[in-house]
């Protein structure tokens, strides 16, 4: 039996209504589609955690409906010193940008995985928004998805996999974005970039001033916790168009533009373009939905055309090398 919902004002009520009572709920969003809790909730968030197989050291986004409730999650005198960074970054929130902040004593210590900040998010989706506005606490959200597995960007894909450990699916249709946001920590010295996603370097650097480099340098970076160099995996092997040794009997090509398909000499079972431009937030948008499709094809090899690392093609590369990773080993 599939548990979901159109988004009607009644649903979405009964959706806020099963997360204040500890339930957990599948709920769009731009990016990607989550898995919702109350953050303030323990035992709720517990059962995020042992919903996904997730690993108790990789700490959950929080999600509220709007920046004037940053008390919700964020202690309020880091919130007050974050006040002007956040309002340069104004024009990506509500968006696909998630920061990290220190956090108040409200919050579940799991939520953090023991950690004194929090990441929280302000999804600008209209259901997400409709039902974050009536919840009085924050929502624990991370992807929808078994744990390392590709994150969900249509509802049907949260209840694949996830349908009898939730209570409710709120439909928001397909998620616009399709990759995870961009997280941006703020709770160090300078703001680093610790996810790429939408929001790119380029563009936290013209809001804020900070050169691009600054905010994507490793060499200091705190690499964000829980973040796994392999990740986003199909359960079918999966390599780069540029990457690829010998071609196995069944091999499912993803390439980039529907009017210049590359030549993979033999054994091509099925191909599919990304985008019929070349166009990377369309490439983005159908890239987990598509890996999702081939990996159910019992291929051998799921081969993907590289794009350039310009824009959110740096966040399509870092999500297809994670999702490789497994396969290059
Ligand atoms: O687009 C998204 O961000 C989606 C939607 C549902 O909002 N959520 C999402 O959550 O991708 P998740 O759980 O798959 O990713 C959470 C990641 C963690 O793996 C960690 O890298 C980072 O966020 N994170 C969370 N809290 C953090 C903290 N306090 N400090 C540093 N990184 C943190
Ligand atoms: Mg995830």
């Amino acid at each position: 039996m599939s548990l979901i919902l159109a988004p009607t004002p009644d649903n979405i009520a009964r959706a806020a209504d099963a997360l204040r009572s500890g339930g957990v709920i599948g709920l769009p969003t731009e990016t990607v589609y989550g898995l919702g809790a109350n953050a303030y909730d323990e035992r709720a968030v517990a059962n995020i955690f042992k919903i996904k197989g997730r690993p108790s050291h990789n700490p959950l986004i929080v999600h509220i409906s709007s920046l004037e409730r940053i008390s919700l999650a964020a202690d309020p005198d880091a919130a007050k010193a974050a006040e002007p960074i956040l309002k340069k970054l104004g024009r990506f929130i509500p968006g696909a940008l998630s920061f990290v902040i220190a956090r108040n004593d409200k919050i579940a210590p799991s939520v953090c995985a023991g950690l004194n900040t929090v990441a929280i998010r302000i999804p600008s989706h209209t259901v997400a928004h409709a039902l974050l506005a009536q919840c009085e606490f924050p929502v624990a959200a991370p992807s929808a998805n078994p744990s390392n597995y590709i994150s969900p960007t249509l509802a049907e894909h949260v209840a694949a996999q996830l349908d009898s450990a939730l209570e409710i699916i709120l439909d928001g249709g397909a998620c616009q974005v399709g990759l995870e946001s961009t997280i941006l920590d703020l709770s160090g010295a300078e703001p680093k970039i610790l996810r790429q996603g939408q929001v790119t370097a380029e563009q936290i650097s013209e809001a804020t001033g900070i050169p691009a480099t600054s905010l994507l340098r490793k060499e200091d970076r705190i690499l964000a916790p829980g973040m796994l160099r392999e990740h986003y995996s199909p359960r079918t092997p999966l390599s780069l168009l540029g990457k690829i040794g010998a071609i196995p009997a069944r091999c499912g090509l993803l390439y980039l533009n529907a009017q210049r398909p590359p030549t993979l000499c033999a054994n091509v079972h099925i191909s599919r373009a990304l985008s019929a431009s070349g166009d990377l937030e369309e490439i983005a948008r159908n890239l987990f939905k598509s890996m999702r499709e081939f990996d159910s094809l019992g291929l051998d090899l799921i081969v993907v055309e590289e794009c350039q690392p310009v824009g959110i093609g740096r966040a399509i590369l870092d999500r297809l090398t994670r999702a490789s990773a497994k396969t290059v080993r």
